[in-house]
């Protein structure tokens, strides 16, 4: 059994250093030595993971379904048996997206010329051309769908093999009802890890859920995740419906209503938020992932199962669920207004000057820089070579900053 690391608590450093408000104060975080770092705003996400890159609804059978992943376009199909799979979403021929063709039988057949590619990506017609003649074909992903998603492992194929498909959570398990749900935010991915990991931002949400506080009780970080827990306490005001139906009971404010405990853990690049009863009860169990879509990596996909434990009365839970969806959809409309607005400042600033006072959330932020993708040289060979950072072409060169 592995030993469980212990909390470590989290005291918030509000030195005079991190606490200046001087231009000074606002420079990117600086290593140990001093050396400056990676801008965590600029690091592109690791490509060798599983990524949800649709819901399976989405893939109509006998149909194409074009989507992107870190602005390289690949297109699902999903065949005439059922099968899905993933090509690069070019022809090979003239480079016209796969996605405007149809699916016929078990392949792709390109919309202009028809040049028709299996689900290996090999090219096996081409209508005017003899089979030995037949050119080459596309770049094929491995994909795989479960549980409603169709996740496609856009890095090196070999690592698709030893690289486990994430647990979603309590999605599988009758005990739980789950609602899907997900949608473009206009932000950087670690924005994402940030807000879901930070409960000190509960006065964001004061209009939903009232006065909450939340403590920390402490974090724990291991190879690849880091984690912490939370106990809350209600200061003043009702609870809103929507907690109600989460926990099944009343919590008045003022009483004892600190019991549970929420554990966030981002365990790249996923990230979960469970809550437990006092009883040790899994009664909420959120599993998400945030997918960029464009090369820059400054829109992500949200895609999010959060998997609500039945309450004992049958059917009680699917009476309260619209009330349920509008309460999340709330909260989550205010969540991506600010992360929306990080981004924005990022951008017109140029450079992260966040100051994090938090401790989980400067060991989160390290942990997606180092588990980041490493930059990306192309051009090899033509004579340009060069290192480029997907947000080169906006932002300059950070190479060049002092
Ligand atoms: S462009 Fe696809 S077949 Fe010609
Ligand atoms: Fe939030």
């Amino acid at each position: 059994m592995h030993a469980v690391p212990p909390l470590e608590q989290d005291t918030i450093d509000a030195s005079p250093t991190h606490a200046a408000s001087s231009k000074a104060a606002h420079t990117p975080d600086q290593a140990a030595n001093d050396a400056p770092v990676r801008d965590l705003r600029r690091v592109g996400i690791h490509p060798d993971y599983w990524y949800p890159l649709a819901w399976s609804h989405e893939v109509k059978r006998g149909k194409t379904h074009g989507v992107t992943f870190a602005g390289d376009p690949i297109v699902l199909a999903r065949t005439e048996s059922g099968k899905v799979f993933a090509l690069e979403d070019r022809c090979a021929h003239r480079q016209v997206p796969l996605h405007q063709g149809v699916v016929d039988g078990e392949s792709i057949r390109c919309g202009y010329h028809g040049w028709t590619y299996d689900c290996s990506g090999k090219c096996i017609d081409v209508p005017y051309l003899g089979r030995e003649r037949l050119p080459n074909g596309v770049r094929s992903y491995p994909c795989r769908e479960v549980d409603g998603l169709i996740f496609v492992f856009p890095g090196d194929a070999a690592m698709a093999e030893v690289r486990p498909l994430p647990t979603l959570g309590s999605v599988s398990d009758k005990k739980y009802k789950t609602r899907r749900f997900g949608r473009p935010v206009n932000c950087h991915y670690s924005f994402m890890h940030e807000n879901l990991m930070d409960m000190n931002h509960q006065f964001l949400h004061r209009r939903q859920m009232g006065q909450m506080r939340a403590r920390s009780l402490g974090r724990r970080r291991g190879e690849g995740w880091v984690e912490v827990d939370y106990t809350f306490a209600r200061m003043a005001g009702q609870q809103p419906i929507g907690e109600a139906i989460v926990f099944g009971q009343s919590r008045k404010s003022g009483g004892d209503n600190d019991k549970d405990v929420m554990t966030i853990r981002t365990e790249y690049p996923y990230q979960t938020l469970q809550i437990r009863t006092s009883e040790q009860t899994l009664v909420m169990d959120l599993w998400i992932v945030y997918v960029p879509l464009d090369r820059e990596q400054r829109i992500n996909r949200t895609f999010g199962l959060l998997s609500i434990r039945k309450p004992g009365i049958p059917g009680a839970l699917n009476l309260a669920w619209p009330l349920l969806v509008w309460f999340t959809e709330r909260i989550f409309k205010e969540d991506r207004e600010i992360v929306e607005a990080e981004q924005r400042a990022h951008d017109s600033q140029g450079a992260d000057w966040n100051h994090e006072v938090f401790p989980v959330i400067n060991e989160l932020r390290a942990l997606l820089r180092e588990s980041g993708a490493p930059d990306r040289v192309v051009g090899a060979g033509t004579g340009d070579t060069e290192i480029i950072r997907f947000w080169d072409s906006r932002h300059g060169n950070p190479l060049a900053k002092t």
